[in-house]
């Protein structure tokens, strides 16, 4: 099948120079071997620069950059056409400051989309509900692979939806677009073979078990608090209770959350400078938090909704491997614990605060980790029906013990 042009634009010289395409972005993922083969024709029909608006922000180490097409037609073109994840609203579209965005939706790095494709493992056929439209491009592909009725996708933002709805029918495509709650899946349309999620979710939305086929498919991003996130793949089968989904990680995913389950704020908010807490000391080695990701996902698992902030001295670098003090902090309960790290030390000096022992959740949480040999996070699963969800290592059989969350509902 042939691909897409590609886009001309007039080059310094005044000579016409081509831009990158959607082609060259296929070209570019399989290069890389981010592509799965069944996928590259899709990919190099499906032009982004349709769906991406002229107005974005691109992520950069100090935050996110405005980039405007008409300031600049070719770096646009260059970025859309590239593997890169471009910002699209913020703030849920509200006047928000600066310094304090949030992204609430994007066109989505193209190897992240090419690799939940990957996992959730279509075939002719199948019926697919996708949660998070955002831009469409997803939709836009599913529909290419398996025709429009086949796809089911839902936005919550109205003003989001409206766009991509506008972007997949210019470009041909017709896929069932609903606006609401796709934590809720829809009814309507179920069952479903395959539910890909582009959002991050702490827990697996009961309708998304509820609705799929036996034999069917999950692909989520999902996190904690302390590591956004893992993608999952969940599989469905039913036993005497009703349907369950059932998988591993299998790989890293760092997407924005479902907005009903972020956390808004700054994680300092929750600590008061006027309030010093209790001192103590404690053993635990807060480098495992800053530099080891098992460790760091592990501990999230087990101290849902905490939150972390690195402090460190003024003239400190980031990779100094000096002193600093690790904040951990739980906004629902205004609980709190620092530590303050110093190398080569064994006993570093502590402070807790509120109701919540954030700091003996997280020492239980390390010394599992740390009993259990270490491992890494694709040893992790998960078991989600309707009444619940439970973690495990290596096994469903193996689960992890209680955390604070299913203490205190
Ligand atoms: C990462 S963006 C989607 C990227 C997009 N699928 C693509 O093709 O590039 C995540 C989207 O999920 C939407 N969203 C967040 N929570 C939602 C919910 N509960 N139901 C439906 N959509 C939601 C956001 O508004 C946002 O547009």
């Amino acid at each position: 099948m042939s691909s897409p042009p590609g886009i001309d634009t007039p080059a310094a010289s005044g000579s016409p120079a081509t831009v990158p395409d959607a082609a060259a972005l296929a070209a570019e993922l399989a290069a890389a071997g981010r592509l799965a083969p069944d996928w590259a024709d899709a990919w190099a029909r499906v032009d982004r620069a349709a769906f991406v608006p002229d107005r974005v922000r691109v992520p950069a180490p100090d935050g996110y950059h405005r980039l405007d097409r008409a300031d600049d037609p070719a770096r646009w073109h260059a970025l859309v056409h590239t593997d890169t994840a471009l910002i699209t609203q913020v703030e849920d579209g509200t006047h928000a400051p600066e310094f304090s965005l949030r992204p609430t939706s994007s066109a989505s790095m193209p190897r992240m989309v090419a690799a939940m494709l990957a996992h959730l493992d279509v075939r002719e056929g199948h019926r697919v509900l996708e949660i998070g439209t955002g831009v469409g491009i997803t939709a836009a592909l599913l529909a290419t692979r398996l025709g429009d009725d086949a796809v089911v996708s839902i936005e919550l933002d109205p003003r989001v939806a409206a766009d991509a709805r506008g972007a997949l029918h210019r470009a041909g495509h017709h896929p069932h677009l609903l606006i609401g709650d796709g934590t809720c899946g829809s009814v309507e349309h179920a069952p479903y073979d395959r539910v890909l999620s582009t959002f991050s979710v702490h827990t697996i939305p009961p309708a998304w078990v509820a609705q799929s086929r036996p034999g069917g498919r999950i692909v989520t991003p999902w996190g904690s608090a302390l590591y956004n996130g893992v993608l999952l793949a969940l599989d469905i089968d039913t036993d005497t209770t009703g349907p369950r989904a059932c998988g591993r990680v299998v790989g890293d995913a760092a997407f924005m959350w479902e907005r009903g389950q972020g956390v808004r704020g700054g994680v300092m908010d929750t600590v008061r400078d006027q309030d010093p807490g209790t001192p103590g000391t404690t053993t635990l080695d807060a480098r495992l938090l800053v530099d080891d990701r098992d460790a760091t996902f592990c501990t999230g698992l087990f101290a849902p909704g905490v939150r972390r902030s690195i402090g460190r001295p003024p003239d400190a670098t980031r990779e100094g491997g000096g002193e600093f003090t690790l904040w951990l902090v739980d906004a629902q309960s205004r609980s709190w614990a620092c530590v303050d790290h110093t190398p080569g030390g064994t006993v570093f000096e502590s402070a807790v605060h509120g109701p919540r022992p954030i700091l003996a959740e997280v020492e239980a949480a390390l010394a599992w980790w740390g009993a259990h040999g270490r491992p890494e996070r694709t040893r992790f699963g998960l078991t989600a029906t309707a009444s619940g969800q439970t973690a495990w290592l290596d096994d469903p059989s193996n689960p992890l013990p209680a955390t604070h969350s299913d203490m205190c509902p």
